[in-house]
């Protein structure tokens, strides 16, 4: 099957100051788009042709697997953003409290992950078999699916993630993202 770029549930200026429209037009528009194109060239004429995004992403390696996770993880992002953040939903913020001692705290600990990372990757809020939640690192194209974790939330934290608007501040991007995330796509992905 042919992969495509995901249509946005909002306008390419809606998310501004946060996230401007020209970091939409190159991460979304650029960025994401080449590794869709890269992906279809690649699994051309190959079993994966067949496959579904997610089975490629579970058996893929190589460029396939980086090409594969990185349509998976950004189609993922910006499809978990929104320009009107409502208050997150009381499900989700009880299981927050319960595993990481309070939503605050989970913030702040995603926000650590986030901007500790090294290089390039992925901060991600995880949930497992027996609905543990966990916030995991990826680095580059990495997915948490491949450990058996079910993703409920990401945020990228590759440099050209951020560099339009934010240079060299990690930090600003990443609370900036925290205020885009759409918490009840988050809270539906619970089990
Ligand atoms: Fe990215």
């Amino acid at each position: 099957m042919k992969h495509l770029l995901p249509e946005l549930p909002y306008a390419p200026d809606a998310l501004a100051p946060g996230m401007s429209r020209e970091t939409i037009e190159f991460h979304y528009g650029k960025h994401l788009q080449t590794y869709i194109d890269n992906l279809n060239r690649l699994i051309e004429g190959t079993p994966f042709a067949d496959c579904s995004l997610d089975e490629i992403v579970r058996r893929a390696d190589g460029a396939v697997f980086n090409n594969a996770a990185q349509t998976w993880n950004h189609t993922f992002f910006f499809l978990t953003l929104t320009p009107h953040q409502a208050p997150m939903p009381e499900k989700l913020a009880a299981r927050l409290s319960e595993a990481f001692g309070s939503v605050e705290n989970f913030l702040s600990e995603f926000t650590k992950a986030a901007t500790g990372l090294f290089g390039s990757g992925w901060a991600w809020l995880t949930e497992d078999m027996d609905g543990r939640l966990s916030i995991v690192q990826t680095q580059n194209a990495g997915n948490p699916m491949t450990s058996g974790l079910t993703p409920l939330m990401t945020v990228d934290v590759w440099e050209h993630a951020y560099y339009i608007d934010y240079r060299n501040r990690r930090a600003d991007y990443v609370a900036a993202c925290l205020r885009l995330i759409d918490w009840e796509k988050v809270s539906g992905r619970l089990k």
